[in-house]
């Protein structure tokens, strides 16, 4: 005989549909082997071509020494803004900037668009400044996936993040923006490195610790860069001489776009994929950076609410909207004291939930917990294995990004994480990096002019 069940099926709670956002350590050793094998995927000379990480040399085989002096211009493209810097290296540093908007049409308008903006935006810097009769050493901080042929040269692999310009991947972005500058006519620039944001984080760091041989985004977007030994590159083609190291750019933020990270990937992660500009690109960032955690909670709390486990299961108009979960949100909502809701309400009524519940706080609060956590943790595996690789006793990872720089947590639940996933004996800090895009590019210009001299 059957025995037929009519008891209803026991409703999930909160914490258990949360789960599957846990790693367990398990997980993440596994995550720790994967990429260790893509990066050297990355870094082989035949591998490289199908590898999803494409470990980029940089040209970069110097860090700076501390000595270096001057006045340079640089400009930032590819976090939450566009800036132009004029930074003084030297006994007395200082550092004058403006930030410009990127209006979103040129975003992801013609190639052509973006950077007569950018060139715009540079000539009115130098004429407010009144730098027009110098001929300043310029920095350009490019934080997209290039494939660099030299300091000065760098094609665009692909757009990552908000962006999506025609006519720009595959080209030179030096020779474009250069071909802009000349098309106005008003302003001369001499144009000495191009960089990555990760690469501008570690010199900036580099330049007053000597120890520092990562730089770490966890911004709008997340990637690394770390110093390699040229004999583990295979796919280096430049000179052999000393010192025998560069600076790779790992473009981590690609890692799993080849499936080896599905074993951990959730149905909220699919669905903000499926939603991007760019599916099934940079999965490994999607669950980590700003651009997209806010989005990844949002989607669990529609859930919860959907099966009647939260604001006794009503909704509302601007919760249901795409993006309206800023990632902002989360750093606030886990910067109230426990259990104390005084960030949260504010947010939920910004969101036009006005009677959540106390439980209802808490509950919002886990979900923000859970995917913060994830975030960080699978950002810590990312620098553990680059500690592991790097092998030295003692290690500095220069850090900035908005999600580092913001989140109350962010930075305790990685050192906790890297500790546990690193080799005994190693020992590390994480280092918030003062203004890495500017004064990383200014340092990258003045060791590229010390060696040219
Ligand atoms: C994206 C870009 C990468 C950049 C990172 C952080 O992953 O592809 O170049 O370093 O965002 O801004």
């Amino acid at each position: 005989m059957r025995v037929v069940c009519c008891w209803p099926k026991p409703k999930r709670t909160v914490r258990e549909i949360c789960e599957e956002l846990i790693l367990s350590q398990e997980n993440l050793k596994e995550v720790c082997d994967v990429l260790h094998e893509e990066l050297n995927k990355g870094l082989g000379k035949d591998t490289n071509p199908e590898a999803t990480i494409k470990c980029f040399p940089t040209y970069v085989r110097e860090l700076p020494n501390g000595k270096e002096k001057g006045r340079f211009l640089a400009l930032d493209l590819g976090g939450t803004n566009f800036r132009v810097l004029l930074i003084q290296l030297g006994e007395k540093c200082s550092m004058d900037s403006r930030i410009y908007a990127v209006p979103q049409p040129i975003m992801v308008g013609p190639g052509d668009g973006l950077f007569d903006h950018i060139a715009e935006c540079l000539a009115s810097f130098i004429k407010e400044r009144e730098l027009g009769d110098e001929l300043l050493p310029l920095g350009f901080t490019f934080s997209f996936p290039c494939k660099q042929e030299g300091l000065t040269k760098a094609r665009l692999a692909r757009w990552t993040k908000g962006f999506k310009c025609a006519g720009v991947e595959g080209r030179d972005v030096v020779e474009l923006l250069k071909a802009a500058i000349a098309r106005r006519g008003d302003v001369k620039i001499k144009i000495c490195a191009i960089l990555n944001d990760t690469t501008g984080t570690l010199m900036s760091c580099a330049w007053k610790n000597h120890n520092c041989r990562i730089g770490l985004i966890v911004g709008t977007g997340t990637n690394a860069c770390y110093m390699e030994k040229l004999e583990k590159v295979e796919l280096w083609d430049g000179d052999l001489d000393e010192p025998h190291q560069v600076i790779i750019n790992t473009e981590w933020g690609a890692f799993g776009d080849n499936g080896c990270l599905d074993f951990i990937r959730t149905e909220y992660d699919n669905n903000i994929d499926c939603e991007s500009i760019n599916p099934g690109r940079q999965l490994y960032e999607k669950m980590i950076s700003g651009m997209y955690m806010g989005e990844i909670a949002r989607q669990v709390i529609i859930r919860l609410v959907a099966e009647g486990l939260l604001f006794d299961g009503k909704s509302s108009e601007i919760l249901e909207e795409k993006g309206s979960f800023f990632t902002k949100y989360i750093s606030e909502i886990e910067s109230d004291k426990p259990g104390d809701y005084n960030n949260c309400r504010v947010i939920l009524e910004e969101l036009g939930l006005n009677s959540a519940t106390d439980t209802d706080c808490a509950n919002v609060r886990h979900v923000c917990e859970c995917v913060s956590r994830r975030a960080a943790y699978l950002a810590a595996a990312g620098v553990a294995v680059l500690l592991n690789r790097i092998g030295e006793e003692s290690v500095t990872v220069a850090v900035d990004g908005s999600v580092y720089r913001f989140h109350p947590h962010f930075h305790n639940l990685m050192t906790e994480q890297i500790s546990h996933l690193i080799k005994p004996g190693m020992k590390f800090g994480l280092m918030l990096s003062e203004d890495g895009s500017g004064r990383g590019a200014a340092l990258v210009a003045a060791v590229a002019s010390r060696n040219s001299r």
